[in-house]
């Protein structure tokens, strides 16, 4: 059983050291274990290309054409049970370099996709390396740790909700998170002997998780106003009704006040639907699939109107002039 834990702020601060800590705890549980810090990496945007979506749709193995060293965090990943991340908030959000990465990686191991192409191949008779990359279809277990430097919690607001955007595509089960802000009065996190147990705990807790079935995880950590993700974010939609949504989950609940403070509810059936769970990655597959259906036959409609349509953006810096 490995855990792998990858750091993505400086080297030998904060976000490596409390990584490295959750590693020696999941280590003492029985795990082999693999530290990756990214913040010398070349990890370069997602450019939407959708060369690892049609590759995977068409007989190969999902691959980033951009060859650089996401490619080094994708193999890693690949080969792990259990990731503990720990990233940086930079300007209320997690650090860009994060997202880079889980624009790479997510969208193109989204687990529903992959079941459908691999139930296609297994139909069509296909064996061996003509079948997916069978890690594709393994159960994970994730850690996640936001570290700012700001003394409020308001500063680092985006940090863990952003964080849990890393494994709700490939269906990864998050046993727990850490809010770790308040870092600059710290001076290091080693003086902050609570912290440095939470984040011993979350990688035990990875460790001990491994194998086991996603229901019967606990969460470990703060419970937050979402009980599926565990973050504190509400949206509020355009009728200012009391139906609020978890915007990491994309679950609708109810939202009432009672003595002066907020109750949150979401059915069962909104639980079961969240992006993390398969029910919630197949409506999402299915709604790219209807795309699909309105989206070819409007462009075979208008082939031949189209391209003068287009001239003027095309031909932008001709038109803009005239
Ligand atoms: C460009 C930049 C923006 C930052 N923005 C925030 C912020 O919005 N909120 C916050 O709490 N800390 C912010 N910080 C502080 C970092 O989160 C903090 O230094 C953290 O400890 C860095 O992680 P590391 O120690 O693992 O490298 C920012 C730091 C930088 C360099």
């Amino acid at each position: 059983m490995k855990v792998l834990g990858i750091s993505f702020g400086r080297k030998m601060k904060c976000s490596e050291i409390m990584v490295k800590e959750a590693l020696y705890k999941a280590k003492e549980a029985g795990a082999e274990v693999e530290f990756i810090s990214t913040v010398n990496m070349e990890i370069g945007h997602c450019k939407g290309c959708g060369a690892c979506s049609t590759m995977r749709d068409r007989g190969g193995q999902v691959k980033c054409i951009i060859k650089d060293d996401y490619l080094i965090l994708e193999e890693a990943v690949l080969n792990a049970d259990a990731i503990i991340l720990a990233a940086p908030v930079f300007a209320v959000g997690t650090v860009g370099q994060f997202k880079n990465f889980v624009d790479r990686f997510g969208p193109a191991h989204d687990r529903a996709a992959l079941e459908e192409e691999q139930k296609k191949r297994l139909k069509e008779g296909k064996t061996g390396d003509e079948l997916l990359d069978p890690r594709y279809f393994k159960d994970r277990y994730v850690g996640y740790i936001s570290v700012g430097g700001a003394s409020t919690q308001n500063w680092v607001s985006l940090g863990l909700p952003l964080m849990h955007l890393f494994g709700f595509s490939c269906y990864m089960k998050a046993v727990g998170h850490i809010d770790a802000y308040d870092q600059g009065r710290k001076a290091n996190p080693v003086f902050d002997t609570e912290l440095i147990k939470q984040c011993g705990d979350l990688g035990r807790k990875l460790a001990e998780s491994v194998g086991r079935p996603y229901d019967e995880i606990e969460w470990m950590g703060e419970r937050g106003v979402c009980p599926v993700c565990h973050n504190n974010l509400l949206s509020i939609g355009k009728d200012c009704s009391t139906n609020i949504e978890c915007p990491v989950c994309g679950i609708t609940g109810n939202l009432e006040i009672q003595n002066n403070k907020i109750i949150v509810t979401f059915s069962e059936e909104q639980k079961n639907r969240a992006r993390s769970t398969m029910n919630g990655l197949y409506e999402h597959y299915y709604e790219i699939q209807g795309m699909k259906e309105v989206c070819i036959p409007k462009l075979m409609a208008n082939k031949d109107t189209l391209p003068k349509m287009l001239e003027k953006y095309e031909k932008f810096d001709e038109y803009i002039n005239q």
